[in-house]
């Protein structure tokens, strides 16, 4: 399972090669900390937020070119643009804003302006995993967050249940991840009961493409 999570935060970070595991080493020396901590106590409350808080990294990576890990899902809607969250694929069911809301706050106590909201979800996504008991992975930071988002393109490139298993294989190959990526992936907390991934994997199983899939 952790090589699939890092491939992706490898197609994650493919086209930022100047991200740093140690980006905010001495900008922000406790950010990391700051952030597990945040993202272990949630889960603790909730153990549900461990998956939402995944999901919300990668909801947040696949809108927009390749990496869209910017930050674009947290934003809401202006005048000028109609955001992520209403998206057919998140509206009402991606969770764990507040958790993230509230590590901003932290992080903007300790250290102004100087964390971006892209790594923490990134950092929340990692630590989350861990937290029950997943691997864990090195996180390269350094990106930048977005000032826009679009309702459409989330529309466009997020996967839906009701999309065909070829639409899926050809939604996850734009980001650079195989059929074997995206099977373990979105069975990643098939295990955790306390996780419903019942939609996703269900469109996996129902199409057979499980099938790709060796568990080693
Ligand atoms: C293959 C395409 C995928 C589809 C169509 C899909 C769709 C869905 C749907 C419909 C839900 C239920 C949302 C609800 O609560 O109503 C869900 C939940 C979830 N998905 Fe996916 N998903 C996919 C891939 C993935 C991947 C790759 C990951 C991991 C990176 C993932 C992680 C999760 C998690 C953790 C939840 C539970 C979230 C929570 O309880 O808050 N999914 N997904």
């Amino acid at each position: 399972m952790l090589s699939l999570l890092l491939a992706l935060a490898t197609v994650v970070a493919a086209a930022r090669a100047q991200l740093s595991p140690t980006f905010y080493a001495s900008s922000c020396p406790a950010a990391l900390v700051t952030i597990k901590t945040a993202v272990t106590a949630a889960v603790l409350l909730d153990r549900r937020t461990a998956g939402s808080l995944l999901r919300l990294h990668f909801h947040d990576c696949f809108v927009q070119a390749s990496p869209g890990c910017d930050a674009s899902v947290l934003l809401d809607d202006t005048g000028k643009f109609t955001g992520e969250k209403s998206a057919g694929p998140n509206a009402g069911s991606l969770r764990g804003f507040g958790v993230i809301d509230t590590i901003k706050a932290l992080l903007e106590a300790l250290c102004p302006r100087t964390v971006s909201c892209a790594d923490i979800l990134a950092v929340a996504a990692r630590d989350s995993v861990a937290a029950v008991g997943g691997p864990s992975w090195t996180v390269p930071l350094g990106r930048r967050d977005s000032t826009t988002a679009s309702l459409s393109t989330a529309n466009t490139d997020l996967p839906s249940p009701a999309s065909s298993l070829s639409t899926l294989l050809a939604a996850f190959a734009r980001k650079g991840l195989s059929s074997t990526d995206m099977v373990a992936l979105s069975g990643t907390f098939l295990p955790d009961q306390s996780i419903t991934i019942s939609s996703a994997i269900t469109t996996v199983y129902e199409h057979g493409a499980v099938l790709a899939w060796s568990p080693t």
